[in-house]
Parts: C-alpha cells; structure tokens; sequence
C-alpha cells in the first residue's frame, strides 16, 4: 500500500484563474519525485487490466500524467489538443463552454478504428472537456475503455455526466 499523502501535495490556489474557483494546482505533486511516482503508479493499478491499445491525454495537465501513464504501462501516447496546435492534418471536435465554444483536434490516422483507449486528464470537474476528447476518440471508431484522473470534484458532476455516457471513470483523489 501507498504510504505518500498525495491530496497533501495538491494546492489549493483560490480565485484562479477567476475569482470563485479554487484551483487545484498539481504542479507540487510533479515536483515531489515520490509523489509522482506514486501517482502514476496508482493511476497504473487501475489501467493494466483493461489492456489498452494507447493512452489519449488532453492538453495541457492531460500529457504529463498521459504520457508518464503510457510509459509505465508500455503504451503509445496520443496527444488530443486544443485548435491550431497540431501541425499534421487533423480531426476535430467542437464543444461548448461556460461562454462560446472550444475545440479539441487529435492527428488524424492517431486513433486507429476499434483502438482501446484510455483517456487521461490530471481533473475533472463539469465534464465537459473530457466528454468532447471521448467523442472525438468515438468518432474515429476507436473505444474508450476509461476516463481516468488523478483528481475529480465531484460537487461539479463530471464523473456521472461521462457514465450517463457509458464511460468509465476514475479518479485517484475525490
Ligand atoms: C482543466 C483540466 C481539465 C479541465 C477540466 O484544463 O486540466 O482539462 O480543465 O474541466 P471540465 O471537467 O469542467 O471540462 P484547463 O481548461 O484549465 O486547460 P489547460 O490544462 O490547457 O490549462
Ligand atoms: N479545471 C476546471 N476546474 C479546475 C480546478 N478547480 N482546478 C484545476 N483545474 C480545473
């Protein structure tokens, strides 16, 4: 069993990036070399089993966690970012936010039909980011095995809007 507190290495930063959010900030996790091995190796418990294909991380707390995750298991890391950033041809997913519209593009070619997936962010809050990457890995034909997450605040219901959609989820720390 783990003997790293990983909750007491996440800060809490509040009014950022707006007044009223109480930022979860992982950067102290990363920085403390037993707290991130810890991290990932729990986050590796949960995913070995499934025996996926690749690991799809959203930018931009999503790679570091992501690509650690992919490594420890033996895994290919795919990269799902926001518009404009990928240099290849990309495809795309348009989802709404608080206020407008955002858009999340993977390569194209990166998400082979019926790949198994596991999709992986440091958080989930409303949900509404990881449901848009789930679509995205959907629309290619691939699978999403699991959404999974070193943090969900679940006052915000992200976790049960991804199950609504017949997506696993899973968080380290609640
Ligand atoms: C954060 C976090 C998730 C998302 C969760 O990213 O890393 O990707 O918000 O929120 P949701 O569940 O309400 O969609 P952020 O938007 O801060 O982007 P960044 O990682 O690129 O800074
Ligand atoms: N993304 C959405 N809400 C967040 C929070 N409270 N802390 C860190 N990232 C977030």
């Amino acid at each position: 069993m783990s003997t790293v507190d990983l909750a007491a290495l996440v800060r809490t930063i509040p009014d950022f990036p707006k007044p009223g959010i109480q930022f979860r900030d992982i950067t102290t996790l990363l920085a403390d070399p037993a707290g991130f091995a810890d991290l990932i190796a729990r986050l590796a418990r949960i995913a070995r089993p499934l025996d996926a294909d690749l690991i799809v991380g959203i930018e931009a707390r999503g790679f570091i966690l992501g690509a650690a995750l992919a490594n420890a298991l033996g895994l290919g890391f795919v990269p799902v970012r926001k518009a404009g950033k990928l240099p290849g041809k990309t495809v795309g997913v348009d989802y709404v936010l608080e206020y407008g519209t955002d858009r999340l593009e993977v390569h194209e070619g990166q998400l082979a039909r019926g790949a198994r997936a596991i999709l992986v962010d440091d958080l989930i809050a409303t949900g509404g980011t990881a449901l848009a990457a789930a679509q995205l890995v959907r629309e290619q034909a691939a699978t999403v095995l699991m959404a999974l997450f070193a943090i969900d605040l679940p006052d915000l219901g992200g976790r049960t809007a991804l199950e609504a959609k017949g997506i696993a989820t899973s968080a380290i720390l609640a």
